[in-house]
């Protein structure tokens, strides 16, 4: 089977409730970024990022895949698919996809404030733990923090992103703005030859310039048209 790589972001979930960031009345123009996404924002005051995240986890709660989702999850009997995804949610799990690298962090992980990326220290909650509180403390005694990729801090899952990027034999983007590095350049790693489509309801700059079939429409929709294009039987 050929390998189908997809970089999933924000809009991928906009159709289950989730905000994106940059849209008008996105996640950034409700919340300062700085405050509750940047290690500076935690050390000044933890509780708020504590709380933040917590509201975050909650909304999982309420939430379900959409049909992108489970279309995505259809195109494995087609396909080797990997799922690098920006989204911090468990959609892309939830729908059964079975192989989904999350770049900035997973809300149902928390981990060491000390060592974040320690895997000794890497924490899944269940639902019923979803509200952490000021208090609980990790593995080596420090503050349980969410298990997040914020601003200015290693993105440690890129490496592996980048290895499946160079393998694809199709590369798909879904709902994401590429604003944010380094998961808006993975697409340099594509072979030249690979074909890249991209569904988004809005103009997406593609910074290399590279040829890309888009799509213009929200996630459902729009992987309705590209599983038509892509696993319709060639006559
Ligand atoms: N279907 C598909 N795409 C959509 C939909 C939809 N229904 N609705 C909106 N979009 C598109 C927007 O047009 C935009 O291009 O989703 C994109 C969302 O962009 P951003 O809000 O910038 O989200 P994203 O690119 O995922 O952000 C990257 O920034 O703050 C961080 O860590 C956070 O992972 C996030 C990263």
């Amino acid at each position: 089977m050929k390998n189908l790589v997809v970089l999933t972001g924000a809009g991928m979930s906009a159709e289950s409730g989730i905000s994106t960031f940059r849209d008008a009345g996105g996640l950034w123009e409700q919340y300062p970024v700085e405050q509750v996404a940047t290690p500076e924002g935690y050390a000044v005051n933890p509780e708020l990022v504590v709380r933040f995240y917590n509201e975050r986890r909650r909304q999982l709660l309420s939430v379900k895949p959409n049909r992108g989702h489970e279309l995505l999850v259809g195109l494995e009997d087609h396909y080797h698919v990997t799922v690098i995804t920006q989204n911090v949610d468990n959609l892309h799990e939830r729908a059964g996809s079975s192989n989904v690298i999350h770049l900035h962090g997973e809300l149902t992980k928390v981990t060491s404030s000390r060592q974040p990326n320690n895997p000794v220290y890497i924490k899944e909650l269940k639902p019923k733990n979803y509200e952490v509180q000021m208090g609980d403390l990790a593995g080596d005694g420090s503050q349980l923090r969410p298990f997040i990729v914020w601003f200015g801090e290693a993105v440690p899952m890129i490496e592996t992103a980048i290895d499946y990027a160079e393998k694809a034999d199709l590369f798909l983007i879904i709902g994401t703005s590429l604003n944010v590095y380094p998961a808006a350049g993975l697409l340099n790693y594509v072979p030249a030859h690979v074909p890249v489509y991209l569904i988004d309801p809005k103009e997406v700059a593609i910074a290399s310039g590279r040829p890309v079939h888009v799509i213009r429409k929200g996630a459902s929709e729009g992987m309705e048209e590209f599983v038509n294009l892509v696993c319709r039987p060639q006559v």
